[in-house]
């Protein structure tokens, strides 16, 4: 049909006559373009309709499914940011205050605060040894060398990954001790001497490690299972330890630390030769130990390895004082460092 009316349109036009007679040939061409063109759509979607109709009710479905899909996207997203900006009300009367950082952006952690950030001390000295001298200290370093053996073994020098798996060992000691001393100090309505503080700072600060490392090192399932089996021996192990000698328990984590401190340098050799990426430091450790904010992996290696310092002079501390025939609140914990 259209067909024909661009043919009559075409012979009214030659001729000259009609109603579309025009005094130029310019219009006269431009109705003959406007026709044709829209004959030619026409005709396209005819033929596509009568040949292919299921084709097109197929890809208006499609276009309409991708709409949905991509909306429902959206609106996923949309929910995933509102209840990561959700703002739990409480009429308790409980809430966070505002805090900022010194450049006056709000403080991004809810798992430690401004005052409980610190500098590590990299002055302590790292090569310091208590040599074992009597039987139970002996046995004590034994065991930590012992210990040593099968992590060697499987780690090898995945440093990262070690220290990792290590740290979630490390924060153990410190609560099993800080609980003890805890509900010794109800029981006997005796003050702790400041030990169940410093010994509760030493597992959050050892926590703080691991929440470091796993920003660098993410955990596969089957070292996952490793920490849920090592956890479950090592808690009750070092707790019935505690228990029957505190003098050897603080003894054996003095060892640790300083074998942790042999680890790290180990790990440090390592970023300095390049076998280890020297990659920026995760932004929780920056806002921790109050890095640069260019700081890299080895400032962080660097101060983690001061901590474990730090933790080993407290714990060989803390044995002598046992060692010596008093108690630990006989002598002044050595608060303030974290
Ligand atoms: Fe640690
Ligand atoms: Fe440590």
């Amino acid at each position: 049909m259209n067909h024909l009316l661009a043919k009559s349109v075409m012979r009214r036009l030659i001729s000259g006559g009609g109603s579309i007679r025009s005094a130029s040939p310019a219009p006269a061409l431009t109705i003959f373009r406007a026709v044709t063109e829209s004959a030619t759509a026409r005709r396209e979607s005819l033929v596509y309709v009568r040949g292919g109709g299921v084709e097109l009710m197929k890809r208006m479905m499609s276009s309409e499914a991708v709409k949905v899909t991509e909306e429902k996207k959206e609106v996923k997203e949309e929910k995933k940011k509102s209840e990561s900006n959700v703002v739990v009300s409480s009429y308790w009367g409980v809430a966070r205050p505002r805090i900022t950082k010194e450049d006056g952006t709000e403080w991004p952690w809810n798992c430690f605060m401004p005052w409980e950030t610190y500098q590590a001390d990299l002055s302590i000295d790292l090569g310091k040894h208590h040599v074992p001298k009597t039987f139970l200290d002996k046995v004590a370093y034994k065991t930590v060398k012992l210990l040593r053996i099968p992590t060697d073994v499987f780690f090898q020098r995945r440093y990262g990954c070690r220290a990792m798996m290590l740290e979630t060992v490390a924060a153990v000691p410190g609560m099993v001790g800080g609980m003890l001393l805890h509900l010794r100090s109800l029981r006997k309505f005796q003050q702790s001497g400041g030990w169940i503080k410093a010994l509760l700072e030493e597992a959050e600060n050892e926590r703080m490690h691991l929440m470091t490392m796993v920003e660098l090192v993410k955990p596969k399932w089957y070292e996952r299972f490793l920490v849920l089996t090592v956890q479950g021996v090592f808690f009750n192990a070092f707790f019935v330890l505690y228990m029957m000698s505190p003098k050897v328990a603080h003894r054996v984590v003095g060892y640790l630390e300083e074998e942790a401190i042999h680890s790290y340098t180990e790990y440090l050799k390592d970023i300095e030769s390049g076998a280890i990426e020297n990659v920026p430091a995760p932004a929780i450790a920056i806002d921790y130990w109050r890095l640069p904010k260019d700081a890299k992996l080895k400032d962080v290696i660097t101060v983690i390895r001061a901590d474990e310092a730090h933790h080993r002079d407290v714990n060989h501390f803390a044995s002598d004082i046992h060692f010596q025939g008093k108690e630990l609140r006989d002598a002044p914990a050595p608060l303030g460092y974290h």
